[in-house]
């Protein structure tokens, strides 16, 4: 398609990673929509393709996303794009002078990348694509080491690594502006946090949460699972001040068993305080509790911006609260090594989500978000079984595939009503809102096919070399 259009309709062309691919649209749509931006798809938008246009934003728009994405990687002024290199130079033909000139200036200096998907090039046949571009503007000189401007040839060869074609199926000539935060996931990453426990959530996947919480400075965020804090670690990046509770006394005090190999207990100041240090962020930390998520600890009203947090779902870790002894009717367990958790009962997934999305209801702010892991057993999976909540609204729902029959959902909502008494009521009649009682044998299902799939979770397990998915 070409492109004809003035400085009002200025596109954009965002270069994405294909990792975490269903994380992608949400983060970007979270991300904008904290500037009061929408993302508008072209007619034939392709969710899993490594290049959308954006539209109906500025420049300082596309900065200002780059500033915060995790999952793209580059973002171009898009200068021209067609299925052909005949239709790249007829398109680029019809891009007005008047928005190249600021970057095409004798005095300013340039140069021009070609980028291929799918596609490995040789030095001379990139060459060959830059001089079919001769006919472009450019009065400055070229400079390769320091360049005023930089451009970019985009060359989209399909995803398929067995059916390369010879000639790309799309392409795209753009001027760079900014790359996205992906050097957040090797600065972040797990291997080299000073404390980290048996499931911390990996890098990637804690910045695309706080993405999709749409977190910024300033915030109030919570975790209520806040386990070695590696959300709060993300969140606090983004400029919030952050807090927790976990209802295990050795991990909220640092204290224990540690969970690197080779390193048998933790050592002195392991904790979630200096992993903020670590990052440059201490000043946003502002505590966590040793406290029974399913207990209400905090002052009635709204208090929080955004809850973001990984429940556990009782693969690594036992899924407790606290509980009377009378309740218990047996000795307490676990008094010792990896977990302390003092006086405690079985905790059921189904009411751990029921409480977190209650909690959410309550605590969050107006317009704020809840985003929290959830697992599942993919033969079983309904869209229905997705806890809802009459007054936190659906805003996306991704899966990450854990094995052939187990994944879990990156789910966010957002709250748009203050609980009433109807709610409560609700809550307790209305069949929408009654716990799906199926998430509980999670671990059964979990280890009932593990020996097949343990190779694929180990796949799947942390790019970044995290302890996280709660898994194996
Ligand atoms: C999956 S882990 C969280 C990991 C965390 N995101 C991190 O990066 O380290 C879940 C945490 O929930 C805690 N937990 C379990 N039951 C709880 C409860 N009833 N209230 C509060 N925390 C609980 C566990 O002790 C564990 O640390």
């Amino acid at each position: 398609m070409a492109l004809r259009c003035g400085r009002a309709c200025q596109q954009y062309l965002l270069h994405l990673a294909q990792d975490n691919i269903d994380f992608r649209l949400p983060e970007i749509k979270a991300l904008l929509s904290l500037r009061g931006k929408q993302f508008c798809p072209e007619e034939n938008f392709k969710e899993k393709s490594p290049f959308w246009l954006l539209n109906g934003v500025s420049e300082e728009d596309v900065r200002g996303l780059m500033e915060r994405t995790v999952c793209a990687k580059s973002a171009f002024e898009l200068w021209g794009q067609g299925r052909t290199h005949n239709e790249l130079q007829s398109s680029l033909r019809k891009y007005p002078l008047e928005k190249m000139a600021p970057f095409t200036q004798r005095e300013s200096t340039y140069k021009i990348n070609v980028y291929t998907f799918n596609k490995t090039l040789v030095f001379q046949e990139r060459i060959k694509k830059i001089d079919t571009l001769e006919f472009l503007p450019f009065q400055g000189k070229v400079s390769l080491k320091n360049p005023d401007h930089i451009f970019f040839l985009l060359e989209d060869y399909g995803s398929d690594p067995n059916n390369i074609p010879d000639e790309p199926l799309h392409v795209y000539f753009g001027r760079w502006i900014a790359d996205g935060q992906r050097e957040l996931i090797r600065s972040h990453s797990v291997k080299k946090r000073h404390f980290i426990g048996n499931t911390s959530m990996e890098a990637g996947l804690s910045f695309i949460m706080a993405n999709h919480a749409r977190v910024k400075a300033h915030d109030l965020v919570c975790d209520p699972f806040v386990g070695s804090g590696s959300l709060l670690v993300a969140c606090s990046h983004f400029g919030a001040y952050v807090c927790g509770t976990d209802i295990d006394y050795n991990i909220v005090h640092g204290i224990g068993k540690a969970s690197r190999k080779n390193q048998k207990w933790r050592g002195p100041d392991e904790n979630i305080r200096a992993n903020l240090r670590q990052y440059g962020t201490e000043h946003l930390y502002i505590d966590v509790l040793v406290s029974d998520s399913s207990k209400a600890i905090w002052r009635e009203g709204p208090l929080f911006d955004a809850v973001v947090t990984d429940p556990p779902y009782g693969i690594r870790e036992s899924t407790r609260r606290t509980g009377s002894q009378k309740e218990i009717g047996k000795p307490p367990e676990d008094l010792s090594g990896e977990s302390h958790v003092p006086v405690s009962m079985v905790y059921q997934l189904s009411d751990i989500f029921t409480d977190l999305l209650r909690f959410a209801a309550h605590y969050l702010v107006m317009g704020g978000r809840l985003v929290y892991w959830l697992p599942v057993y993919r033969p079983e999976y309904r869209d229905e079984i997705v806890p809802q909540h009459p007054c936190l609204r659906l805003v996306s729902n991704c899966e990450q595939t854990l094995s052939s029959h187990t994944s879990r959902r990156l789910i966010t909502m957002e709250k748009v009503k203050e609980v009433e008494d109807s709610d409560e009521l609700a809550l307790l009649l209305d069949s929408r809102f009654r716990p799906y009682r199926g998430h509980n044998a999670f671990r059964e299902k979990y280890f009932s096919g593990v020996s097949k799939r343990r190779g694929k979770a180990e796949q799947s397990s942390s790019s970044d070399g995290g302890t996280d998915p709660q898994s194996e």
